[in-house]
């Protein structure tokens, strides 16, 4: 056991070393080149890429909808780093006594968090853009969980592993698409290297936490982590009517309700949710 914790301990010190150099991202982002007039998503990442509808969208109109869609994915980013935030400054004091080098790398997660938040905050007031998904939109369950699920259990750390993990995913879209104005590859890039510490702690706090698991439990938490990422995904990869309303589009509502059936969109959920169930399969879980 001790082998183990030690093992766990240099993962974390090292992750803590590599957030020692920190940065403002407000400060890194060039915002000058956030450029209205170019898109600043591909056409086969936005909702409605593979529906009728998309085809029938004037230039203007899939333009507007690609910046908005791209707000729209870093709002679920404010959503996801308020939880953390939340849940990080609430427990801290039992990390500090309980596991110093957890305790220790999670401050520089939480700061970092706070960065993104304020990045993205940026970035919504530059597009001029209200927050178009309210918090009681979002899914109740990963915010059940990420608020009361045991600290440092299986059940909160997979919840901020599947919150970080599959956007990341979809980041990595973004980022190949080397067309795309250069502040919005920077928000991206900058998000997607602290994100794969945070993935590395979240997974190696899942590993750990896992092996004091016996089958049973795994069995008894798998439809709960199944629902988890369900209702995550759905929130991800299905935008509400508030979106398509903000990019101008008429019929809102209706849009909202053909995208969830749209099998591009599926299948794009499905192949950024892959990793994810992949690794907690890995550990036991049936997801
Ligand atoms: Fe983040
Ligand atoms: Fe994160």
């Amino acid at each position: 056991m001790a082998v183990v914790q030690r093992h766990h301990d240099v993962l974390i010190q090292r992750l803590a070393r590599h957030s020692r150099s920190y940065r403002d991202p407000v400060e890194q982002i060039p915002w000058d080149d956030l450029d209205a007039a170019r898109p600043w998503l591909p056409d086969h990442l936005l909702s409605l890429y593979g529906l009728p509808e998309f085809g029938h969208l004037q230039s203007e109109e899939k333009l507007r909808l690609s910046q908005v869609e791209f707000v729209s994915f870093c709002e679920l980013g404010l959503w996801l780093e308020a939880l953390f935030i939340q849940r990080l400054g609430s427990h801290s004091l039992q990390n500090l006594y309980g596991d110093a080098h957890s305790y220790h790398y999670q401050l520089h997660e939480l700061r970092e968090e706070v960065g993104h938040s304020l990045m993205f905050l940026e970035l919504q007031q530059r597009a001029r853009l209200p927050f178009m998904t309210p918090p009681g939109q979002r899914p109740s369950l990963a915010r059940w969980f990420a608020r009361f699920a045991p600290e440092a259990s299986v059940a909160f750390w997979s919840t901020i592993l599947i919150g970080e993990n599959v956007p990341d995913q979809m980041s990595r879209q973004i980022f190949a698409d080397k067309t795309l104005p250069a502040a919005v590859l920077a928000i991206t890039q900058l998000h997607m290297r602290e994100e794969a510490r945070h993935m590395a702690f979240a997974r190696i706090t899942i590993q750990r936490r896992s092996r004091h698991l016996g089958r049973w439990e795994k069995w008894m938490l798998s439809p709960l982590l199944r629902e988890v990422m369900r209702q995550f995904l759905q929130t991800a990869f299905f935008p509400g009517p508030a979106v398509y309303a903000a990019a101008g589009l008429g019929h809102p509502h209706l849009l909202a309700r053909r995208v969830r059936l749209n099998m591009e969109r599926i299948n794009l959920m499905q192949r950024c949710a892959e990793p994810s169930r992949e690794f907690l399969c890995s550990q036991g879980f049936q997801i």
